[in-house]
C-alpha cells in the first residue's frame, strides 16, 4: 500500500514537471528554424566573373558609389575610382541624362597597402539637392563618360514612408551574388549595410584587388541609391606583420560618410536623418569606454539631436551584435552592450542591427540593464521599451554559414535560422513598419520571417508576440 501510494506521489509529482516544462516551452518560445540550405562551399566568384567586369573605355569610371553627402540627402558623395590616369574630378548633373546643367569639382586620392598601390580614389559631393527628386550624373570627362542616377530621399518628416534595404557580411561569393539579385528584385530606396563589405582581408598580403572587385560587383545597385556604411572587422586590414598598422585604412580611403555633417570626429560613427527614420551608426572597433569619443557623442546625440516628431524611428546600426545566440562570435558585442544598452532603452529604440554572425536572428523586446555588480540580476527580461535586435550577417561571404546555435534558445530569441539572405524595413508612417527577411534559397519576394513594428515612441505596444 505504501509502495503503492509513494508510486501515485512520484507519477503526480512528474506530470506536474512535464506540464510546466511544457508550458514554459510552449509560452512564447522562439523558434530554430529547421530549414537547411543544400550544402554547398560558398566560394568567391572568379576574378573573370561578369560582375567584376572593368568597364569598357580608355580610363573609364568604375566602382562608382553613392552615399548621403550630409544628414538628410540634399548632398550626396559620388566616389569611383580611374585605373589609368587620375582623369577628371568634375560631376556634372541634372534633372535628366540630356541636362547635366550643375558640375561640382571633388578631390582624388590614392593609397598603399604593402605591394598593392590602389588606383586613383575619387570623391565629389553633389550639394544643393531637393529631397525627393531624381538626378542624373555623369563624370569621367576627360576620357570615357558614365552616367548613372539617383533619387535623394523624401524631406525628415514623421509620416514619410521610406523602405530600407538591410545587408551585412557581404563579401563576393555566389551567394553574395544571390543576396544583391534577391534585393534588387525586392526593390529598396536605401541599404543599411553593417559592414564587413569585402573580405579583401581574407587573402593572402589582404589582397586589396579584391576591394576592386568589390566595389565592381556592388556597382549596380550602389551607384543608383545610397548606401549607409558601418566599419566591421574586415575594414580594420590591421596587419602589424605587412607593416600595416593604421586600422581601417583601405575603407577610409574608398568609403567616406557624412560624420562631420553629424557632429562626429570620426568616419565610423555618426547619423542620418531619412525620410522619418533617424539613423545612428555605431562603431563596434574604435573605442566606446566611458569619456571616449564615440561614448560622448552618442550621449550627445540621444540627448540633443534626436527627435522624434520630426523623425520617428529610431534605429541603430552596429557590427558585433548584443544579443547573438550563435556560438560563433558568441558574446563579443557583450562589453559594447553593457556600455550603452540602457542609453538605448531609455531612448526607446525601435531597432538595433547587426551582422557579424553569418546567419539570422530577430529577437523580442529584451533589455538585461538591471545588473550591477552587487545585486546579480543578469537575466535578461521583456520590455516594452527595448528594441528588437536582428542579426543580419547572412550576405553570404566566403567565410561560410554560422550553423551553431546554443540550445537551448533563450527566451528572447523569437527566430533564428542558419541561411544566407537580406531584409527589408518599410516604413509606413510614424506607427507602423514593416520588416521581412527574405531567404536566397527561396524566390525573391518570398518571406521567411516577418513582423509589423510598432513605434516606441507614438505607439509602444506588444509588437513582438
Ligand atoms: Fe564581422
Amino acid at each position: 500500500m505504501g509502495m503503492l501510494r509513494w508510486g501515485a506521489h512520484l507519477l503526480l509529482l512528474l506530470l506536474l514537471l512535464a506540464a510546466a516544462t511544457w508550458t514554459c516551452a510552449g509560452a512564447g518560445a522562439g523558434v530554430t528554424s529547421e530549414y537547411r540550405r543544400k550544402l554547398e562551399a560558398t566560394v568567391d566568384m572568379p576574378l573573370d566573373a561578369d560582375v567584376f567586369r572593368v568597364p569598357p573605355g580608355y580610363n573609364a569610371p568604375q566602382q562608382v558609389h553613392i552615399t548621403l553627402g550630409d544628414q538628410t540627402g540634399t548632398a550626396m558623395t559620388v566616389s569611383w575610382v580611374t585605373a589609368n590616369e587620375l582623369g577628371s574630378n568634375t560631376v556634372r548633373y541634372g534633372s535628366s541624362p540630356e541636362k547635366l546643367d550643375r558640375a561640382a569639382e571633388g578631390s582624388h586620392t590614392r593609397y598603399d597597402y604593402f605591394n598593392y598601390t590602389s588606383g586613383f580614389i575619387h570623391h565629389c559631393t553633389l550639394t544643393g539637392l531637393t529631397h525627393a527628386t531624381k538626378y542624373y550624373y555623369a563624370m569621367g570627362f576627360d576620357h570615357t563618360v558614365r552616367t548613372f542616377s539617383f533619387t535623394t530621399p523624401p524631406k525628415p518628416a514623421p509620416d514619410a514612408p521610406f523602405k530600407f534595404g538591410l545587408i551585412g557580411d557581404l563579401g563576393q561569393t555566389f551567394d553574395s551574388n544571390s543576396t544583391l539579385a534577391h534585393y534588387e528584385a525586392n526593390g529598396g530606396d536605401a541599404v543599411l549595410f553593417v559592414g564587413d563589405l569585402s573580405y579583401a582581408d581574407n587573402y593572402p598580403l589582404h589582397d586589396n584587388n579584391r576591394w576592386d572587385t568589390w566595389a565592381r560587383f556592388v556597382e549596380r545597385s550602389v551607384a543608383y541609391q545610397p548606401w549607409i556604411w558601418t566599419a566591421g572587422n574586415h575594414e580594420l586590414d590591421y596587419a602589424p606583420e605587412l607593416g600595416e598598422t593604421v586600422p581601417f585604412k583601405p575603407f577610409t580611403h574608398r568609403y567616406p560618410t557624412p560624420y562631420r555633417a553629424a557632429g562626429s570626429t570620426e568616419p565610423f560613427w555618426y547619423s542620418v536623418k531619412i525620410a522619418s527614420a533617424h539613423v545612428i551608426v555605431l562603431a563596434s572597433y574604435s573605442a566606446y569606454g566611458k569619456y571616449t569619443p564615440q561614448w560622448t557623442w552618442l550621449q550627445e546625440e540621444l540627448a540633443t539631436r534626436v527627435d522624434r516628431k520630426l523623425t520617428p524611428w529610431l534605429i541603430v546600426l552596429m557590427h558585433s551584435p548584443w544579443y547573438n545566440s550563435n556560438n560563433y562570435h558568441y558574446m563579443e558585442g557583450e562589453t559594447m552592450r553593457v556600455q550603452f544598452e540602457r542609453w538605448l532603452v531609455d531612448a526607446k529604440v525601435d531597432v538595433v542591427l547587426a551582422g557579424h554572425v553569418h546567419s539570422y536572428e530577430r529577437s523580442r523586446r529584451f533589455a538585461n540593464i538591471e545588473y550591477n555588480i552587487v545585486n546579480g540580476k543578469a537575466t535578461p527580461a521583456a520590455n516594452v521599451d527595448a528594441p528588437v535586435y536582428i542579426t543580419i550577417g547572412d550576405g553570404g561571404n566566403i567565410e561560410g554559414i554560422a550553423n551553431n546555435f546554443t540550445v537551448p534558445q533563450p527566451a528572447y530569441s523569437a527566430f533564428r535560422e542558419a541561411s544566407f539572405g537580406h531584409a527589408t524595413l518599410e516604413i509606413k508612417n510614424r506607427t507602423h513598419a514593416h520588416y521581412a527577411w527574405h531567404r536566397n534559397h527561396d524566390g525573391a519576394k518570398a518571406v521567411a520571417d516577418a513582423v509589423w513594428l510598432t513605434n516606441r515612441y507614438w505607439m509602444p505596444t506588444n509588437d513582438d508576440v
